[in-house]
């Protein structure tokens, strides 16, 4: 099956072409330009942007794959979570290609996008403990089969990403955040400052697999308010104090579900030192470490493909009236029906 994927749940348009589950072609134009002034996404900005975008954006995903919209024979978009001006945009496209072309639809949750995503490289079988930490979201999966996802923790407040980014901010680094600090960290003392690791309380009704960056982002203000320059020791030693928070608390998640594989999805797997250390902790602790490439990493719409060539497999569609959704739980996929 060749499926055309589309993927605008923030702020990159994506499209890609998945022919046979194989990635045949994956586009992502950003917008990082668009938003880069107001040091963090404007929603509105970034659902004119996918207006814009969203044409030319497929046209080179179709090209690219050297294939026109006559040889496709599926359509999937992002449904949910994100932003649901920039999801419809995507998702109306899909449904609209889907509906004057006659050919089957299915909406994908970017999160399992993003989950599956390792799986584009390599063969992982599962189950797996997936840490996916974006701008977005933070949390930790058991994944036992395609669609069969159980949550083992969550950040309670900030996610990873977002983290990096207001450091960035911060320090004045500019946008997007996460591969700014990356790089300047590369330079500085991960030892230099102390920063706290979160180091939250089992309380009734939370996973012990939790997250908490909102601290150490307070932390890191106080410090720079007080202490200023020296940038760098500090990009490096709030890197390796998120780090820590990531590693320690997947890894102890992966021993904890009694998972022989770990791996590690969304924009913030593809921070440098995340990925140098990670592997090797794994090992120490008999779990085996998957990382993807960093194409992979960040919003695509080859990963939404790869899901939904997964999904028509089994079967599964959805109408034309499937909605956007800003907040959609991985757990519960919306029914699939028949168009
Ligand atoms: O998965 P993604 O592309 O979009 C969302 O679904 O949110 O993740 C974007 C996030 C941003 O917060 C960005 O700063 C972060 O991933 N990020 C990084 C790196 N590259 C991107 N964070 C740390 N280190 C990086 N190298
Ligand atoms: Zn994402």
């Amino acid at each position: 099956m060749r499926i055309l994927a589309i993927e605008s749940s923030c702020d990159d348009t994506a499209a890609a072409v998945v022919d046979g589950g194989r990635v045949a072609s994956s586009v992502v134009a950003s917008q990082d330009d668009v938003h880069r002034a107001y040091g963090g996404i404007v929603p509105e900005l970034a659902s004119r942007a996918h207006m814009t975008a969203i044409t030319p954006t497929i046209e080179r995903a179709l090209d690219d794959a050297r294939v026109g919209l006559d040889d496709i024979d599926a359509i999937a978009a992002t449904f949910g979570p994100g932003l649901v001006g920039s999801l419809l945009v995507g998702l109306c496209t899909a449904k609209a290609l889907a509906f004057g072309r006659g050919l089957p639809f299915l909406g994908i949750n970017h999160l399992e996008g993003h989950l599956l995503s390792v799986q584009l490289e390599a063969e992982v079988d599962f189950p797996y403990v997936a840490l996916l930490a974006s701008g977005g979201h933070t949390s930790l999966y058991l994944a036992h089969g395609l669609g069969d996802y159980e949550r083992l923790g969550a950040t309670r407040d900030d996610a990873a990403g977002e983290a990096f980014d207001k450091v960035a901010k911060i320090l004045g680094l500019g946008y997007p955040g996460g591969r700014l600090i990356d790089e300047l960290a590369q330079s500085g003392d991960p030892a230099a400052h102390a920063f706290p690791r979160a180091r939250l309380k089992p309380r009734k009704g939370r996973s012990r697999f939790d997250f908490s960056f909102s601290g150490i982002k307070t932390a890191v203000a106080l410090h720079v308010r007080g202490n200023p320059g020296g940038e760098a020791d500090v990009a490096a030693s709030f890197q390796e104090a998120a780090v820590d928070m990531l590693i320690n608390t997947a890894i102890a998640a992966t021993r904890d579900a009694g998972a022989p594989r770990l791996v590690i999805a969304g924009g913030v797997s593809a921070n440098s030192r995340l990925r140098e250390r990670i592997s090797a902790e794994g090992a120490a602790a008999g779990i085996d470490v998957v990382i993807p490439t960093l194409r992979y990493c960040t919003d695509n719409a080859a990963m939404i493909g790869y899901a939904a060539d997964l999904r028509f497999a089994r079967g599964e569609r959805h109408r034309l009236d499937l909605n956007a959704r800003a907040i959609a739980d991985l757990e519960r996929a919306p029914e699939p029906s028949a168009p």
